[in-house]
């Protein structure tokens, strides 16, 4: 992707705290990108009222007004293309993405993961992890494929996971960790500075 300020569009369905945080790193310029809109697949999302009470623009489409996800999914990239977006930030959007959003932007897709992938993908990704028992977890951005948090993986940050922690007390522990990896990604994104061969991917950290 060409250097330069992105044009966002974050797809959410629930709390909104990534999306904030993204709006945040944009306010004291550590990301050079712009929040052009929020699409919700859930009315009441409180992604949308965050987004209100900042002045984003922001939408609410309803899957069940439409018979399919290829149907749904139109809407989405007209609206997407509409607003000139280089790059769609999934936050907490709780739908598989399906071929026509993945065909209009092909590697323009991410999402965040409270996991390390490809360790417990879909929901619960901290309960998984508490009930495992493993000592450490952490969150993971990638590029979105057609599969359930299969996309090839950005970067990661590692996060404890303490004898006595309840699945909150880790998605918590995670939360701080996501809020802060994903406007660096975003950053290098905007920098120009990912690169993609297949499954991997090379940051150029010069
Ligand atoms: C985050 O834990 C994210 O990793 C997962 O869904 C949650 C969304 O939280 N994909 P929020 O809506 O951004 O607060």
């Amino acid at each position: 992707m060409e250097p330069g300020c992105l044009r966002l569009a974050v797809l959410a369905s629930g709390r909104g705290s990534n999306f904030l945080a993204i709006l945040e790193a944009i306010k004291q310029g550590r990301l050079n990108a712009q929040i052009e809109v929020l699409i919700s697949d859930k009315s009441a999302a409180l992604a949308l009222q965050k987004a209100e009470e900042a002045g984003i623009p922001h939408i609410f489409i309803d899957p069940s007004l439409f018979p399919d996800r290829p149907s749904y999914e139109s809407e989405i990239v007209k609206q997407l293309q509409a607003r000139e977006i280089d790059l769609v930030v999934l936050a907490g959007y709780m739908r598989l993405v399906g071929k026509v959003l993945l065909q209009a932007y092909p590697h323009r897709i991410v999402n965040i993961h409270p996991a390390l992938l490809p360790s417990f993908t879909g929901l619960h990704a901290q309960r998984q992890a508490v009930d495992y028992g493993v000592k450490f977890s952490g969150c993971t951005v990638h590029f979105v494929d057609d599969g359930m948090d299969t996309g090839p993986i950005i970067e990661q940050v590692v996060v404890p996971v303490l004898p006595d922690d309840s699945e909150d007390d880790l998605a918590e522990r995670i939360l701080v960790q996501e809020h802060e990896l994903y406007a660096r990604v975003l950053q290098w994104i905007a920098e120009g500075r990912v690169y993609i061969e297949g499954r991997k991917i090379y940051v150029d950290h010069d």
